[in-house]
Parts: C-alpha cells; structure tokens; sequence
C-alpha cells in the first residue's frame, strides 16, 4: 500500500530521517569557494550542489556535485536545484542576482539567500539607490543627478544640461556611472579616466545611449571602506569591516582591478575610521535595507554591500552590492564562529538577530595572485601555476579564475587566480602569513605585496588625519 504525503512533509521527513540538507551555490570566483567552506563547516552538515563558471580545483573537495557551466542559463539552475531537492540556495555574483535568480528559484520552491531582482536594484541601478536614499532621508550621498534620455530628440538638450552640471555644478570634480550592472567596468572618475568636460560629457551620452539613465555625481576625497550585513528584513547584522585595494600596482599605482586586496582588523573596525565612523556606516546599512523594504513591499534577504568613503565631511555612500564581495568575503568567513547555514536559515525565516553571529576577534589580511599581465591583458591564460601541498594552518587558500584540468594541473584563467588569507592578532601578523604564502606560489603571477603592510596602513591613517583637520 502507498501513502501519499503532502510534499512539503515528505522533504521534512526525508531531510530529517535520510537525506541531508542541500544547499545549491551558484558562483563564479574564489567568492563561492569562501562561500562553500563557511557553509560546511556547519554542524548541519550539508551537502553542496555547486554551478560554477570555472572547475575549481577548491569545489573538488567541498561540492557534492559540481555543474561547470554558464550561470546565467537561469532555467537550467533552476532545474539542477530542483532535481537535486535543495533546501535552499545562495546566489554568490551580481549577474544572476540582477538577472532575477533569486525570483525564479523561489517560484520553483527553493527559497534563496540573495535579494530578488526588484530588490537588487539597489546595486543593479545606480539611480535607484541615490534615489533611494535621498527619498528616505538617509543624507550620505554626494551631490548627484540622474539623467534619463526618454526620446532620441532630447539628446542635444540633455549634453548641455550634462555639460553644465560638470562645468558649473560639479566644479569638474566628477564622477560619471552608467546606470546598469557592468562587471566594475562601467564608473569613470574625473582626473583619473576621464580628463575634461568634454570627455566627461562624451562618455555620459555613451552611457545615456546604451542603457538609458547615466548618474553624474561630485567626486568625494577620502579613504574608502566597506560594511558588509547579513539581512532579513530590518534585521541588519554587521560583518568586520574591510578596506579593498582596486589598483593593480604597489602603492595603489595602475589601473583599476576586481581587487587586488584586503585586510580587516581584530576590533572589527579600521585603523583610520573613528568608532563613530563604524557606527555611522551600521546604521547608513539599517536604514536601506527598511527603506528598500517600504519602496519594494517586501524584504530584502541577504548580504547587503555598503561601499562608503570616510571625507573631511563624514562617512559617504559610494555605491551598495547586493552580495559578498570578492575579495571582502575572503576575509570575514574565516572568521565566522558562528553556524553559517543557521544565519543561511535565519535570513530566509525571518527570524535573524544577532545571537546568531559571532566573528572571532583577529585580523586577516588576503593577497590575490594574478596572472601577470592582469588586469590589461590575458596573456597567461591556460599556463600552469604550482601550489604548494601544505599551508599554515592561520592561513586560507581561495581558488578563483583557474581550472583544474585532468591531470591535476591548475591552469591559470584570464581573471584574479588564487585568494590567499592570512590570520593573525594583528594586521602586521596576518600580512606576514599571507606573504610568505603568496611568496611560494610559482607561474607566471604576481600579487601585490605592500597590502596590509605597516606602511601602507600608516599612509592612509594619516590621510585621514589630515582630511579630519580640515
Ligand atoms: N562619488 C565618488 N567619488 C569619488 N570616487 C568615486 C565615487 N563613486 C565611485 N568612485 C570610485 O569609483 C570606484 C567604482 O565605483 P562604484 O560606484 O563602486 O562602482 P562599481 O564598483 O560598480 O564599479 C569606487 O570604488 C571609487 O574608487
Ligand atoms: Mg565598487
């Protein structure tokens, strides 16, 4: 005799009695690797179906079974999470997130850690989150102004508007976005890519052509930082601060990267930020994540990326992500005390506080090694890159764009190959155990070594000292 169960009882029975929780990660970098070893440390123990843009020698050992593929076939995610009876997803990059990855899977029964695409426009529209903001009184944006081009006649009439805005607005102290995701591509910042009101002007009408809104705002001086929340809804719980380094040279020289490196310190601030700085940036984090959740009706589930810049003026909005950055989440998961896969389903229940997160008290400081002639060209691509067997136990090793082929060789792709982490009681100690890692990996890399050093830390402390005594 059959018994048929209701289908939602039928999985419960099943999880709880024979199959073990299934969690389904969707990356595309050393991101999702970072993601997957949180996410089996849990006491839960949960089995990983991974789709990934890269065969990641990393997901050899953590995924139960890893889909090399495109991860935006949205349709085909969807349908490996459902063969696979998975419990839940976490949607690691900005591409499907912005695509609605979130909005199918959820239709199809697996609820997700990551905003649906309504919500996600907080990072997938520029315009939307100054707006955002300004509609809500959250008063941390720089000056700025959206322009949208509504018909082909109005193009003359907006490149005036836009060249007086630079000229007599904006003072030539600019800063030009176009208003879609772009993969890092899409900011150009006067007196760095762009040179005058014409090439100000030129690149906005180029933006305005391609995806219709083009966002022009003040270029804000000072030490930029990033605060990273877990969110449910209102509830918002904050993560160690983190500084990028998107210069690809020494000394914050060459052109701009993905992220070259990061550090964060064991009081879970920065060495340049005041505690009120830290405080500013929470509660900047609180307040969009409730107003998103008032201008979309519904919430907001997942990591919200606040990306601010500390001025003579306070603490500013740069930008906001609607995921874990890359390299930033290198740093804080290792940290994590806490269950990962508890806060997972504390996010999608709505049942989220801060009870449910706890960061040990060190530094981490993550090198990426790339391929040599990264960012500009993609030279080395399919060259071999040796790693040694064994690592320092305060120490991570992060698998990003490379491949393991066949016979076990790691092959380098075009992007930021290896994220390399270093954990210690100081940021002096966690530089020093991610160097003498990235020292030993060998091919055709480089990696930057003045990340996380006392010099370089020293050099931005006293920026801002002299930005404060303005
Ligand atoms: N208003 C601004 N003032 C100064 N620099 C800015 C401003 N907005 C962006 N930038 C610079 O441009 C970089 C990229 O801009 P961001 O808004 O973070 O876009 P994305 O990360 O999508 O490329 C920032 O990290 C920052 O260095
Ligand atoms: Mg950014």
């Amino acid at each position: 005799m059959s018994v048929r169960v209701a289908e939602p009882l039928r999985r419960r029975i099943e999880n709880c009695y024979t199959i073990p929780m299934r969690i389904l990660l969707v990356t595309n970098s050393a991101r999702g690797e970072a993601i997957a070893d949180a996410l089996v440390r849990s006491p839960q123990k949960p089995e990983l179906i991974v789709c990934s843009t890269v065969k990641s020698p990393g997901f050899a050992k953590l995924a139960t079974e890893l889909h090399v593929m495109d991860i935006m076939s949205l349709a085909k995610i969807v349908d490996i999470g459902k063969a696979a009876k998975c419990d839940f997803a976490f949607v690691a990059p900005d591409d499907p997130i912005g695509a609605g990855l979130a909005d199918r899977l959820e239709a199809a029964g697996i609820p997700c850690v990551a905003p649906k695409r309504n919500l996600a426009r907080i990072e997938s529209s520029k315009s939307f989150a100054r707006e955002l903001m300004h509609k809500y009184g959250i008063d941390h944006n720089p000056r700025f102004r959206a322009f949208s081009l509504s018909s082909r006649d109005q193009r003359h009439s907006i490149e005036l508007d836009i060249r007086a805005y630079l000229e007599h607005e904006l003072h030539s102290q600019y800063v030009v976005k176009y208003d879609a995701l772009k993969g890092g591509k899409g900011v150009k910042v006067s007196g760095e890519h762009l040179m005058t009101i014409d090439s100000g002007a030129k690149y906005a009408m180029e933006c305005l052509e391609e995806c219709g809104t083009v966002v022009i705002e003040e270029k804000l001086i000072g030490i930029e930082f990033s605060l990273m929340s877990f969110v449910s809804g209102t509830s918002v719980i904050d993560m160690p601060a983190v500084q990028d380094h998107k210069r690809a040279d020494t000394g914050d020289m060459g052109p701009n990267t993905g992220g070259m490196g990061t550090y964060s310190d064991v009081s879970h601030g920065l060495p340049f930020l005041e505690p009120s700085d830290m405080q500013t940036a929470s509660e900047i984090n609180k307040k969009v994540a409730a107003a998103i959740e008032q201008e979309c009706g519904e919430s907001y589930k997942g990591i919200l990326y606040g990306g601010f810049i500390a001025t003579s003026d306070g603490v500013k909005v740069i930008e906001y992500n609607a995921r874990f950055g890359d390299p930033e989440v290198l740093n804080v998961l290792p940290l994590l005390e806490s269950d990962f896969v508890a806060i997972c389903q504390a996010i999608i229940t709505g049942n989220l506080t801060s009870e449910h997160v706890k960061f040990l008290p060190k530094a981490t400081v993550c090198k990426y090694i790339v391929p040599k002639s990264y960012p500009v060209d993609k030279k080395e691509v399919g060259q071999k890159v040796m790693i040694p067997q064994e690592f320092p136990e305060n120490s991570r090793i992060y698998f990003g764009d490379v491949h393991f082929d066949d016979t076990g060789n790691v092959l380098l792709g075009g992007s930021r190959s290896i994220g390399i982490v270093g954990i210690g009681d100081s940021i002096v100690e966690a530089e020093q155990v991610a160097q003498t890692v990235c020292e030993k990996i060998a091919g055709p890399v480089r990696f930057r070594s003045d990340i996380g050093t006392v010099d370089s830390i020293q050099k931005r402390v006293d920026l801002m000292h002299k930005l404060r005594a303005r």
